[in-house]
Formats: C-alpha cells, structure tokens, sequence
C-alpha cells in the first residue's frame, strides 16, 4: 500500500521561492519604519504558559475560548502555541525588570502566530505578524506614533486601507458603561442571537461584533461608551486625535470598534482594507494600561498592535526585491573548483553570485543564466571570460577583482 501523502496541516501553508522575497521585503520596510522610530528588535517564545493568555487576552474572549493551540508538555506543564505577541511582550516586561530602564520600552517583533480558526481567505491557524509595543507611559503621543507608523507601513506596502479609531476609557468606566450595556440587552433580549445572549454577562461588548440582524438593530440603538468617558481620559483621546489631525490623517471615529482581546483601555484602532474581503482587518491595537499589573508586574501603561504580513501581501503590492545575481560559469570539469572558489571570492567582494552545481552543458549554463536573470556571467576556463548578459560582449580578465570591476560596468562600456 502506498504510504498517506503528507501535507502541510491544515490552515497552515509553505512559502516557496520566489514568494518569499516580498515578504522580505516587507520587513525590511518594518525595520527601517519601526527602528527609526526606536523601536527595538524583540523576540519572544513560541510557547508561552497557557494561563498567560487565560490571564492577559482574556478568558471571555474567542481567541481563549476556542482558538488556542493548547497541550500538555512531558512535565504535565499546560502550554500554549501564542495566539499573539502582546501577552508575551509584558511577561517578558515584567520578567526582566524592564521597568527599571528608560520609559517608554519601545519592542518590535515580527514571528509567528497560532489560532484555531476556520481557515478561508486571508485567515489561517499559522500567520505572522508584525507588532510594536511602548510600554511604560501613558503619553498620547505614543498612541499617535503607533497609529502613523502603522499607517506608513501599509502605504509603503500598497495597501488602501481605512482607519477606525475609538476610545474605551479606563476599566472603571467600561464597567459602569458594561452595566449599561447589560440593561439595553436584557431589555431587548428576544431580538438578540443566542450567541450574544450567552454573553450578555460575560461580554456584552462583543455584542458590536455581531452579524446577526435583530442584535444590529438592538446595537444601533445602544448607548456609546465614547459619550462616557471620564475627563482625563477624554483629554488623552482628544491630544491622540489632535495629533493625528496634525498629520493630516483621516479616520473614521467608530465608537462601535470593540476589539477581540480584553486587555484594551483608552485607545483602540484598526485598519481594515477592502480587497481582502471578509477578513478586512490588515493591523489594529490599542493601548493596554492594566496589563502589566493584571500579570503581576508594577502598574503600567503600554500601547501598541499587530498587523497580519499575509494580509499586507494580499493586500498590498509590495515589490519583490531581488538582486541580480553574476552567474559563474564552468568551461571544463577540470575548473569546477577555480569556479566555485571565484564565486566566494565575487561574493566577498559584495557581488551576489552564483556558481553552475548542477552539471549543466555550456549551452544550458548560459540558459540557466538567463533564467536566473544574471547580469553577467563569468566563465572560468584556462582563462577567466566575463560576458555582459545584456549586451552579449565577452572580455578577459584576469582575476576575480577584475570580473568585479568589469560587471560593475567600467571597463566592458568603455
Ligand atoms: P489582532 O487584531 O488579534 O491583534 O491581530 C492583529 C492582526 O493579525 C490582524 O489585524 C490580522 O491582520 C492578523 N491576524 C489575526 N488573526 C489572523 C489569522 N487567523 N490569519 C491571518 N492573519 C491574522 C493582536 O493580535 C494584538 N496583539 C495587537 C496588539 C498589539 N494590541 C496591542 N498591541
């Protein structure tokens, strides 16, 4: 019997060349954005603690209700494939001590995310995100910052997306508003989806997720938290939005925009881009003020988001960069190990160069060569030829130095 043909699991999907360079490409962008701006590379553990994320995202929440790639380790240690970085980034905060350095700690990380979604367009159980995190003030101008950043990012990704922005005030005020919310559910409880009505206690906010038609209309009419919030925290949002005023940003205010996760407080955004269909949302975030705490650490503000790099490439044209490379050529058998040599020496020399290792005539090396969009190949015989792949001379030269010199254009235009 022949054996099961193995694939990649489900929701989950290999990149193969040459697709992988524009997701290089994105991140070099990401870098640049985010490392201009102070962001510093961070990195953190694929596996986390499950009650990390019970404790942080939020036990009400999808995403640790029924997303969680969950099992038990050989020491009977419950662990958690991260459903998403934020979590992570203040256990590792707090961890560290990271309070003791300079405020704010400014954290990009670019890796791998788990959820057990119903894999479809744009949505899958395996992605990568993008995220920023600044933890340890709460200046609104950091919530502005991440906002713009993001916003560069996907403009420099081709992404057209638009942004939705909204405050959630501090946890007091959304209790008082979560009571609230309960009484005009309760009221019109008959109208409502199942799956709202299980929530009413746990998560009446979700309620503004829903697309079922009697709880839109209940949501229409319920009262907004926006209209609610306390005074400091409505001068935070109004310094966030005069800034983003000053960056002549547009957005839609959305005081419906209730995000999946329950750590959010004070701001909260997403950019949704409409090429990607149900799964609109491209990136989004908020700031996170009781986090820390919640995980054991000091009282501390944090703010930051997420952006999905599937979504950014489906959505976006970021341009596949790609360097040609020189192709280097084997006259002979006998010169396989000068060629090999000269393409590590063309390679030292800055120059991307790659060397024929599979055999090939001298007719199917210059064919690869064309494949391979190689600007010049060198071949290595009794003596060392560089031919011009778009001009088709051929000049001698007598070492690698001098390949170098001729592919850079000097001596082959002269
Ligand atoms: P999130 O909105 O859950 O936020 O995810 C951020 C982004 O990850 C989404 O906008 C989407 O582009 C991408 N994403 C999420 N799930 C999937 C999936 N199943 N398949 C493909 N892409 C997906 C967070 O994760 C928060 N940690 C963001 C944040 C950081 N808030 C504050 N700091």
């Amino acid at each position: 019997m022949a054996p099961a043909k193995l694939q990649a699991p489900k929701g989950t999907f290999d990149i193969l060349p040459p697709d992988g360079r524009r997701r290089d490409a994105l991140r070099a962008v990401a870098d640049d954005l985010l490392g201009r701006a102070g962001y510093d590379a961070f990195e953190s553990p694929i596996i986390e603690d499950t009650d990390l994320f019970a404790r942080g995202v939020g036990t009400s929440t999808d995403i640790v209700q029924k997303e969680m790639f969950t099992f038990e380790d050989k020491g009977g240690r419950s662990l958690t494939l991260r459903p998403e970085g934020t979590a992570g980034a203040c256990r590792a905060y707090v961890e560290h001590g990271m309070h003791k350095r300079p405020q704010p700690v400014k954290l990009r990380y670019w890796g791998p995310f788990f959820r057990h979604e119903a894999p479809q367009a744009g949505r899958f159980r395996q992605f990568a995100q993008i995220g920023a995190e600044a933890l340890g003030s709460d200046d609104p101008s950091l919530d502005a910052e991440l906002i713009l950043l993001l916003g560069d990012l996907l403009q420099r990704s081709g992404v057209q997306s638009r942004l939705r922005l909204s405050s959630l005030g501090n946890a007091g005020t959304r209790a008082a508003y979560g009571e609230q919310l309960r009484a005009h559910l309760r009221d019109r409880e008959s109208e409502l989806s199942e799956e709202v009505r299980g929530r009413i206690d746990a998560n009446p906010l979700r309620a503004f997720d829903s697309d079922h038609e009697g709880t839109r209309a209940v949501m229409a009419d319920a009262p907004r938290l926006i209209d609610g919030l306390d005074r400091e925290d409505a001068e935070h949002f109004a310094e966030v939005r005069a800034m983003l005023d000053d960056a002549a940003v547009s957005y839609d205010l959305d005081p419906t925009l209730v995000r999946g996760l329950d750590y959010y407080t004070r701001t909260v955004f997403e950019f949704e881009s409409r090429s990607l269909g149900a799964q609109s949302g491209v990136g989004g975030g908020g700031r996170y003020d009781g986090l820390v705490e919640r995980l054991g650490g000091p009282a501390t503000p944090g703010v930051g988001w997420a952006a999905g790099v599937e979504r950014i490439v489906l959505a976006g044209d970021t341009a596949s960069e790609h360097e040609s490379p020189v192709y280097v050529a084997i006259a002979t058998e006998q010169h396989r190990r000068a060629a090999f040599a000269l393409a590590r020496e063309l390679r030292g020399m800055g120059v991307a160069a790659q060397v024929e290792q599979a055999g090939r005539s001298m007719k199917g090396q210059m064919k690869h060569a064309g494949r391979l969009d190689a600007s010049a190949v060198v071949i290595v015989g009794d003596e060392i030829e560089v031919k011009d792949m778009s001009t088709g001379e051929q000049v001698s030269v007598a070492d690698a130095g001098e390949a170098v010199a001729v592919v850079a254009g000097g001596a082959m235009s002269g």
